[in-house]
């Protein structure tokens, strides 16, 4: 049975949809929540689904074998990235080959890289007089935003859209398209 790990430090509106699609799946199940900020509403939408969650620091992360104690403690055999934003160490993607992925809120390889994340994805993609944006899934390497792509879906950038519009869109096809994409990984 894949046990999946969600790494986020935000909202979490990912990690919930990623939850919610997987309860009471004969076969896979969301096993733990990590996250770096003590704050992110994704610790209390793991508390609330009764999900475990660990909280790390710089010095667990990328300095210690700790998180992959926990990692094995919860049987986790795939990790999902929604929402984190520290480079993944490379004892983890050793760890995980091919079984990291990530979701980008912009068609990678455009709109991607170091600092490229939230709603300043958003701004350069309107500054630029973008007609499409969209959701980029890929598998984690250590470079930010440059693993291979698994599944990209479009949709328009009209005039009238504002960054918090464009994000509206983004994450709607983030919620129906993400659980789909890691299930038909796993399954
Ligand atoms: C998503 O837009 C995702 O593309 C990006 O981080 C955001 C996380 O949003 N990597 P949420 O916390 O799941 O709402």
């Amino acid at each position: 049975m894949p046990n999946i790990a969600i790494f986020a430090s935000g909202t979490g509106t990912n990690a919930r949809a990623i939850i919610e699609h997987f309860k009471g799946h004969p076969r896979v199940k969301v096993n733990l929540i990590v996250s770096n900020k003590k704050d992110a509403g994704v610790l209390t939408i793991a508390d609330n689904n009764n999900v475990p969650s660990v909280l790390i620091n710089r010095q667990t992360f990328f300095n210690s074998s700790q998180l992959l104690t926990d990692l094995n403690n919860h049987e986790i055999d795939f990790i999902v990235l929604a929402g984190f934003l520290w480079l993944i160490p490379e004892y983890l993607i050793q760890a995980f080959p091919n079984k990291i992925i990530n979701i980008h809120p912009s068609l990678l390889p455009k709109y991607g890289g170091k600092g490229m994340y939230g709603s300043k994805v958003h701004q350069a993609v309107i500054a630029n007089k973008e007609s499409k944006s969209g959701i980029t899934i890929h598998y984690v390497n250590d470079r930010f935003d440059e693993g291979e792509v698994i599944f990209q879906v479009t949709c328009e950038v009209l005039p009238e859209d504002t960054p918090a519009t464009l994000a509206q869109k983004i994450h709607r096809l983030e919620h129906q398209h993400f659980p789909k994409v890691i299930e038909s990984l796993l399954t």
